[in-house]
């Protein structure tokens, strides 16, 4: 099980340690930050979840109280909508289910504390775990963005997917 806590300042030199590179930032969080990633733009990205704009949060695995993962949900209270983003688990700890342990608390947080009526994200098309994992938690793909992004000479294709919350707990995961 993972439990969540406040992402704060102190959490950005671990989040830099797990983004390795240009390829992985854009990968991790789109557009929103610029290699090389310095502590100026996380401190910002920390200050702007501390408003009601944005909650940010680090995942910590219950039993070891071990550091697993982040995510982050910005908020449109006017329309009762959040987006989901900067999903990213520890690089060593992939693969062994703490992605979906990280998001059941998150979705929690947005349906039942939030009490939002749905989260949406936008995902690259051939970051095949990210969109198996969204699918697992009942995401699902409401449109694509061709070409928004051109890596090493190729385009990215985005998917944006949504979860309403009258679908959120109908799937194994939820
Ligand atoms: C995408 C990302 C968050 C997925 O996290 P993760 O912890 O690897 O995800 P999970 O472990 O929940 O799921 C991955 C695999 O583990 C498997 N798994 C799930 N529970 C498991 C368990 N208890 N034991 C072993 N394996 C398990 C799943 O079946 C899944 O396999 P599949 O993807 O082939 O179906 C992670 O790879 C990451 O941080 N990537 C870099 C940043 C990124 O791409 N973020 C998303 C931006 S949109």
């Amino acid at each position: 099980m993972v439990e969540l806590r406040e992402f704060a300042a102190a959490d950005v030199p671990l989040l830099m340690a797990w983004i390795a590179g240009p390829t992985e930032l854009l990968t991790w969080a789109g557009p929103a930050f610029t290699w090389p990633l310095d502590e100026s733009q996380l401190a910002e990205y920390a200050a702007e979840s501390a408003t009601d704009r944005r909650r940010s949060w680090m995942g910590l695995e219950t039993d070891s109280g071990r550091v697993v993962g982040h995510a982050s949900l910005r908020i449109d209270a006017a329309v009762s909508s959040g987006r989901l983003g900067r999903v990213l688990v520890a690089p060593q700890a992939r693969g062994r289910g703490y992605g979906t342990a990280l998001l059941e608390p998150v979705l929690t947080a947005a349906f039942e504390e939030l009490r939002l009526d749905r989260v949406e994200l936008g995902v690259f098309d051939h970051n095949e775990s990210a969109v198996r994992l969204y699918e697992r938690l009942g995401f699902v793909v409401d449109r694509v963005l061709p070409d928004v992004e051109r890596v090493d000479g190729r385009p990215w294709s985005a998917l944006q997917m949504v979860l309403e919350k009258s679908a959120w707990g109908r799937t194994a995961a939820g």
